[in-house]
């Protein structure tokens, strides 16, 4: 059976993306990317797709004259390349409900926050303005609604009294780089089913203890 093909979505630096690009080059990876897209000529994503000789499309919403053309040619270009799964990895553009629901169940997003809390932008400061003890990164199933749907996996990091917006998103982002390429495994390995808009992971194995922060 072959590889499961991805279209990876990005806006800007590519971090996540490299992360499922070096996941990929191990052949036993059950997941290959069939082709970048980003909304933003330039970025340094698709220069990490074209250093690794991944199809690079620019699609840029500015071009167009409206959400729907530009989500049509979206469409297009992923279908194009025969992708499986599309992959949103700091994708900066909210999508409609038409593309949404044409993915169904083959859109994924990754967030760095425990959603559902803190949805949206700058979520990292948010929490910690909000004193949160924890925070970490999601990644989910794609809903019409920001930062919504059925969630894959998780992983949670301590936030700690000097963090700053930089050194909270800094450790989140280490995990990212492990979650993501996680979920898609899960995915193209047919573990991650939805079911009643909950994810049933098949062998899932949930961490056994508890965690206090401060821890004394
Ligand atoms: C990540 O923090 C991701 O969770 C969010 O946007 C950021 C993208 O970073 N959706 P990068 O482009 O993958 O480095």
């Amino acid at each position: 059976m072959g590889r499961l093909k991805l279209g990876v979505l990005i806006s800007g630096r590519g971090s996540n993306l490299q992360a499922l690009i070096d996941a990929a080059a191990d052949a036993a990876y059950p997941a290959e990317i069939a082709l970048v897209v980003s909304n933003v000529a330039g970025v340094m994503g698709l220069q990490r797709a074209e250093k690794a000789g991944i199809a690079t499309a620019v699609v840029d919403h500015k071009a167009f004259d409206g959400r729907q053309s530009f989500e049509d040619a979206l469409h297009e270009t992923l279908s194009a390349a025969g992708v499986e799964l599309v992959c949103l990895a700091g994708f900066m553009r909210l999508l409609t409900d038409g593309f949404v629901g044409r993915w169904h169940d083959k859109l994924i997003n990754i967030h760095p926050s425990l959603l559902p809390a803190f949805k949206g932008l700058d979520v990292q400061q948010r929490a910690i303005d909000a004193g949160a003890r924890f925070s970490g990164c999601t990644v989910h199933f794609v809903r019409p609604a920001m930062d919504a749907g059925p969630i894959i996996a998780q992983a949670v990091v301590p936030i700690h009294g000097d963090d700053t917006d930089a050194s909270l998103s800094a450790r989140i982002l280490e995990q990212e780089h492990k979650l993501f390429p996680l979920a898609v495994r899960l995915i193209a390995e047919g573990r991650a089913r939805v079911i009643d808009e909950r994810v049933v992971i098949d062998d899932a194995v949930a961490p056994a203890t508890a965690m206090i922060n401060p821890s004394d």
